[in-house]
């Protein structure tokens, strides 16, 4: 997730940029750079790191003078973060400079399209590709150029562009991803969110997908994919600055487990193409898989418990023995790992100390290692053989959410990638691929599905402890929601795999501990029926996680989440979204400081 803005009228535009910059920092802040317009002349400042370095740069803008022009800060998807990767990015003849959040899933074919065209490349994005596209089909009309432009790019983009033939207009183009026009009185704007308009205009027009608009400082023209001219009504934005940072919610934890649908949309969509699963970054990986013997899962915290719900679709698709190893266990263990061995290391921040040291131990002996992270060209991802990004956007909560679940989402990608290289995929692969794009609607059903939840947490928030307890891909999930119950509302939490209470834990079954069952996975249902049975006998209160239809454990719990039946290898994704849930209105009714718990860092860079 990126930040662009946009400003055209009669004031300098830089500082404007700078500003609005400033309050989209929290979607990323790796990066930036804005491009000005000055009669006919467009210049260009980028630097590497945050939107303080680019104030140094330009003296707070007054260095770039013009009234018209663009501003980008990245959070880097595709290329490190470096300054030729930053946005703008502008094209070969310099007429045209454009700032992007989203992804170019088609990227790679339009760039070597170009590349045969001539166009030089000057940075390793997915966003450049659009600059070099404009000047194809730029023939004196920059609508025109816009259109068959927009018509190229598969994706989720949100543009600014800016034209050295035009003098004074911005130009925005909109497509699954957010971009608001900020109406003001002899200028114009718009903006990734309103967080970058407030503090100018109240007066919004949100553009919807497929459309684009024309700003100069006196007009605002809005036209539809074909090309006609369009109404939209302009909205009075009631927020104050800080609460839209948030997109409206009250922490930015509920705002990144509502992010879910669209960051899993963001991991997967790229990654299934003509009915396969391609990772571009496996290219030179994929032949030595037929001599690994072992895959080891290695990270920490919650990074950990997302490996801990792959395991299953990994070892079942490819029929390779998979452990999952704390990093921080690993490190110590003197593993026997050799070159038959693929570590798998799963780290959003790609800083934790101890998921670092078990990767260096690891390779050191030989093994082949894979990353999955989320922030690009963190320490993580450089020391792995080769990395795989998440692609979730900056998670400003320290209690992931969408970490957690785009890790689940990769690796269930590459159970089918590696599975498909062993060919041991057979006649499944179409319904497995059908059932993993279709995991962002069932991640929202699960969201829609239970609005009673704030209730929920009305009844149980005093309760001083928890059971979590679940049996195979239910137990992995009840780990992470066991976690997440701990960290934000510091109840005690403990998950426990169901078929191991009757071993001595059960002992603490009572009235006064409430027991949180997922009952997801078809496969062992009516074990897992028995546990809640046996927990129900000894006085527990059980609230189930279950589909709708599961009638068996209607008249045995006393409250219910749901979730949409989905094949319980891929489902993981799904059943945590309640427990994601659950914890944060548990916390918010005992007041806790959500999005920065006690004793936490969102990076644990220490041993
Ligand atoms: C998750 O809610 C926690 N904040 C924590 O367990 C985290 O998952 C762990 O520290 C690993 O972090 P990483 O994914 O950045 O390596």
């Amino acid at each position: 997730m990126c930040g662009i803005v946009g400003f055209t009228g009669m004031q300098e535009a830089a500082p404007i940029l700078l500003d609005g910059l400033k309050k989209l920092e929290y979607r990323g802040y790796d990066s930036a750079g804005i491009a000005v317009m000055s009669g006919k002349t467009i210049s260009v400042n980028k630097v590497r790191g945050r939107i303080a370095n680019l104030c140094e740069k330009t003296k707070d803008g007054t260095s770039v003078p013009g009234p018209t022009g663009i501003g980008h800060t990245r959070w880097a998807t595709h290329g490190a973060p470096t300054e030729e990767n930053a946005h703008p990015h502008l094209s070969n003849d310099g007429r045209f400079a454009v700032v992007h959040n989203g992804i170019i899933e088609n990227y790679l074919t339009l760039r070597e399209e170009l590349l045969r065209d001539g166009y030089q490349f000057q940075s390793e994005t997915d966003t450049e590709v659009i600059v070099h596209l404009l000047e194809l089909y730029y023939k004196g009309n920059v609508r025109d150029a816009l259109l068959k432009t927009a018509n190229r790019l598969r994706g989720s983009y949100a543009l600014g562009v800016i034209c050295s033939d035009e003098p004074g207009k911005i130009y925005a183009v909109r497509e699954a991803s957010p971009l608001i026009l900020g109406v003001g009185i002899g200028e114009n704007y718009f903006a990734s969110d309103v967080t970058a308009l407030v503090s100018h205009t109240r007066n919004v027009i949100y553009l919807d997908d497929g459309e684009f608009a024309e700003l100069s400082g006196m007009s605002i023209r809005i036209f539809d994919c074909s090309g006609t001219e369009i109404r939209k009504k302009t909205t009075r934005i009631l927020w104050d600055v800080q609460a839209a940072e948030k997109g409206g919610y009250e922490h930015f934890m509920l705002k990144e487990i509502m992010e879910q649908p669209g960051a899993v949309r963001a991991a997967i969509a790229p990654r299934i193409k003509n009915g396969k699963v391609i990772f571009e970054e496996l290219g030179a990986f994929l032949p030595a898989l037929p001599d690994i013997r072992k895959i080891i899962i290695t990270a920490c915290g919650s990074a950990y418990y997302a490996g801990c719900a792959g395991r299953y679709a990994l070892e079942q698709l490819c029929g390779i023995p998979v452990e999952v190893e704390l990093a921080s266990e690993l490190r110590y263990l003197n593993p026997l790992v050799d070159g038959h061995t693929l570590l798998i290391v799963i780290s959003q921040s790609g800083e934790t100390a101890d998921t670092i040291a078990a990767l260096k131990e690891c390779k050191s002996r030989g093994a082949k290692t894979l990353a999955i992270v989320n922030v690009v060209g963190s320490t993580v991802a450089k020391l792995a053989d080769c990395t795989v990004y998440t692609w979730a956007g900056p998670e400003i909560a320290v209690a992931t959410t969408k970490g957690y679940t785009t890790q689940i989402a990769v690796l269930y990608l590459l159970a089918i990638c590696f599975a498909d290289h062993l060919n041991r995929l057979g006649k499944d692969e179409a319904a497995m691929l059908d059932t993993l794009q279709a995991l962002p609607r069932r991640i929202q059903q699960a969201i829609d599905m239970n609005p009673a939840i704030p209730e929920l947490a009305k009844k149980y928030h005093e309760n001083h402890a928890f059971f979590f307890i679940g049996r195979n891909t239910d137990y992995a999930v009840a780990l992470e929601g066991s976690l997440k119950m701990k960290e934000i509302s510091y109840l005690h939490a403990e998950a426990y795999a169901a078929g191991e209470l009757k071993h001595g834990t059960i002992a603490l079954i009572d009235e006064h501990q409430p027991v949180i069952a997922l009952c997801c996975n078809p496969f062992i249902m009516e074990k897992t029926l028995s546990n809640i049975v046996e927990v129900k006998s000894r006085g527990a209160e059980v609230l189930a996680l279950t589909f709708r239809d599961n009638q068996k454990i209607l008249p045995v719990a006393d409250d219910l989440l749901f979730i949409p039946k989905v094949d319980a290898l891929f489902s993981a994704v799904i059943e945590i979204v309640p427990l994601q849930l659950l914890a944060y209105y548990v916390a918010k009714e005992n007041g806790c400081d959500i999005d920065k718990p006690k004793n936490l860092a969102k990076s644990v860079t220490v041993e």
